[in-house]
């Protein structure tokens, strides 16, 4: 066994923007992916661009033989996706890259829930008993996830926003493989920090990227 053999089973579904620099960022740190996608011939496309180390499954599939489900959709339609895979996604760690945000017509966008709300935190209660919801990988725009990706001389930081310190290390295991520095910014009710408007999101009031030295200048 390789030691790409070894590392945190990881599916990704929705092969759009988000899923396709995710994957890609990981086989890139020579991270297995499993892809998929509501249409399978998708996934193989992007698997045998990709390469080796990453195989294309049906959805359902692709969530059985993983331990960390990434679903790189739109926040409304995740609550669909769950309710449709409620036993399969049993016990799994899914993270939620998802920005609850709808074009506000003037060009911009707008938050589609409450103010004080967070994808993260609704997202959170409507999971399967026993899975583990996690926020990550939403905190750069599309095109800042793909081009800054293993950085020099220093990495960027994706926050992420975790109640299970048991998951903590295998989530941060995925970021550094997909080419950055992890930061725990706290528990799930801290996921409207890292969605866009928040203050360490790209789109919000922190604006940029950031090293883990200016985290901690600013932390500090
Ligand atoms: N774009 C950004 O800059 C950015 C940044 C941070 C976070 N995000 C978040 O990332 C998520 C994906 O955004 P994106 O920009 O990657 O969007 P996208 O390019 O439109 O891709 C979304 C993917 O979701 C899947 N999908 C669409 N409708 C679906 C449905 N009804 N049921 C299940 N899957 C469906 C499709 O994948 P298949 O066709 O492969 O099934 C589609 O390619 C969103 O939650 C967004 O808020 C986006």
């Amino acid at each position: 066994m390789n030691a790409a053999n070894q590392k945190t089973k990881v599916a990704i579904i929705g092969l759009g923007n988000i899923g396709k620099a995710v994957a890609t960022n990981l086989v890139k740190g020579n991270h297995p992916v499993i892809l998929a996608s509501r249409e399978l011939g998708k996934a193989k496309e992007l698997a045998n661009i990709l390469g080796g180390i990453a195989t294309a499954k049906e959805i359902i599939d692709a969530i059985k033989e993983a331990d960390v489900v990434i679903p790189a959709i739109y926040f409304d339609k995740i609550k669909e996706f769950v309710k449709t895979y409620a036993d399969e996604l049993q016990g799994k760690i899914i993270i939620d890259v998802s920005n609850p945000i709808a074009p506000d017509g003037n060009g911009g966008f707008k938050k589609i829930i409450d103010q004080n709300q967070s994808a993260g935190t609704i997202l959170a209660d409507l999971m399967p008993s026993n899975s583990i919801l996690i926020k990550a990988f939403g905190t750069l725009g599309a095109s800042s996830l793909a081009n800054a990706a293993f950085n020099e001389p220093e990495r960027k930081v994706l926050f992420f926003a975790s109640d299970s310190t048991n998951s903590n290390k295998q989530v941060e295991g995925l970021i550094i493989d997909s080419g950055f520095d992890p930061f725990h910014i706290g528990g799930i009710d801290q996921s409207i920090r890292i969605e866009v408007f928040g203050d360490l999101h790209e789109f919000g009031a922190l604006g940029k990227l950031v090293t883990l030295k200016e985290v901690k200048q600013k932390v500090a």
